[in-house]
């Protein structure tokens, strides 16, 4: 740091010459400007040092005190650019830590974003939504917990039907009289209840999907005792079976993105469609990839409304008549994106979210293929 400084004046004697080393040093020393400043009172200051030689000069026999105001005055130049000098090191050291605390590098890649990820069957709920809407759907949806009847009895599931034996369905303590003890309510074992409630409150024509949560008490590696299912319904004058078949076989090629994915429609049975089909898509049973192999993997239930459940919402049969379908959304979506086991759906791992989830900020759209 002294190396700025100009050299001391080679004339200064004794005091003075001492003053100037000991000032040197001392703004060396200084670390800041805070120090600095003490410095520069201690010297310059009204009573520094030089100020006090300076006020002594009076003191000075005459003789010697031309020369001894000349010297006086070249330590106060020197003294005063050695000042100014190590205020100007010291502003500068100042300025460069800040710039490189402060420091910016705008070519830094951008931080990852911390926000969440869109769960993969919140993913595939909204490709449903926008394949289906994109063919004049609206979506509907209805309470999880259900009454007998809209849950079974409206759609022609008669009492000694399986799906309401004790092991599939969820009872949930009676409410009311004894005859409704008869038939508690349930969690919707389907979404099919939303069909009727769909049909009392709007006339047809209808074209909607459901897409929900539904209960079954079932567990292990392929079934939870939650999941999800979409249902759809489309009620008109003149609605056949080609319509139901081009819907679904558009819909599912849609889905997995396959334009050319093989799909078989197989006869069934469902109480609440006549005739009824079960639909199948083509894959390859060793490897599990889809539209190829020749193997055939069971993937929906669909058929024609039958007319018993249009009657019990009030539609006649005579005029109207129409499809519906129902399938697991857990179960396309573990083909789509090959999720081998269903538990970790519900789980919320971290890991397991960040491998399957879904950027937000990259919506379902179907001109880029869902
Ligand atoms: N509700 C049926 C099920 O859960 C599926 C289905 C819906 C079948 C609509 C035909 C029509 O298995």
């Amino acid at each position: 740091m002294t190396d700025d400084l100009p050299p001391a004046p080679n004339d200064l004697t004794g005091d003075l010459q001492a003053l100037k080393a000991e000032t040197d040093q001392a703004l060396a020393a200084a670390p800041d400007l805070r120090a600095w400043d003490a410095v520069r009172i201690a010297v310059l200051g009204r009573s520094g040092k030089l100020t006090m030689l300076l006020r002594d000069l009076g003191k000075t026999p005459p003789e010697q005190r031309r020369e001894r105001g000349a010297a006086l005055n070249r330590l106060k130049d020197a003294l005063t650019t050695a000042i100014d000098a190590r205020r100007a090191t010291l502003e500068d050291a100042a300025l460069d830590a800040r710039l490189a605390s402060e420091r910016i590098d705008p070519t830094l890649p951008p931080r990852p974003r911390e926000a969440g990820l869109i769960h993969p069957i919140a993913r595939t709920m909204e490709e449903i939504a926008a394949i289906f809407g994109a063919m004049g759907c609206t979506v509907s949806d209805g309470p999880d917990v259900e009454s007998d009847w809209y849950n079974f009895g409206a759609l022609n599931i008669p009492a000694h039907h399986p799906a309401r034996a004790d092991h599939d369905t969820f009872y949930l303590p009676p409410r009311g009289d004894a005859a409704a003890a008869n038939s508690p309510p349930v969690l919707r074992t389907h979404t099919s209840p939303v069909q009727i409630r769909t049909m009392l409150l709007q006339p047809p024509p209808i074209r909607t999907v459901v897409i929900g949560r539904t209960y079954r008490a079932d567990h292990d590696a392929t079934h939870s005792p939650m999941f999800h299912q979409c249902e759809g319904l489309v009620i008109d004058r003149d609605i056949t079976l080609g319509h139901l078949k081009g819907c679904l076989t558009d819909f599912l090629r849609a889905f997995f993105g396959l334009a050319d994915l093989p799909v078989r429609f197989r006869s069934s049975y469902f109480p609440f469609t006549e005739p009824s089909m079960e639909v199948d898509i083509g894959w390859d049973r060793r490897t599990g990839e889809l539209g190829k192999g020749g193997d055939w993997l069971e993937i929906l239930g669909s058929g024609m409304v039958h007319p018993r459940v249009l009657a019990n919402c009030g539609i006649d049969p005579r005029e109207w008549q129409g499809f519906a379908f129902g399938m697991g959304v857990e179960r396309i979506t573990m083909l789509k994106h090959g999720i081998p086991d269903l538990r970790p759906f519900y789980e919320s791992d971290i890991r397991w979210l960040r491998h399957y989830g879904f950027n937000p900020l990259a919506p379902t759209m179907l001109h880029e293929g869902v």
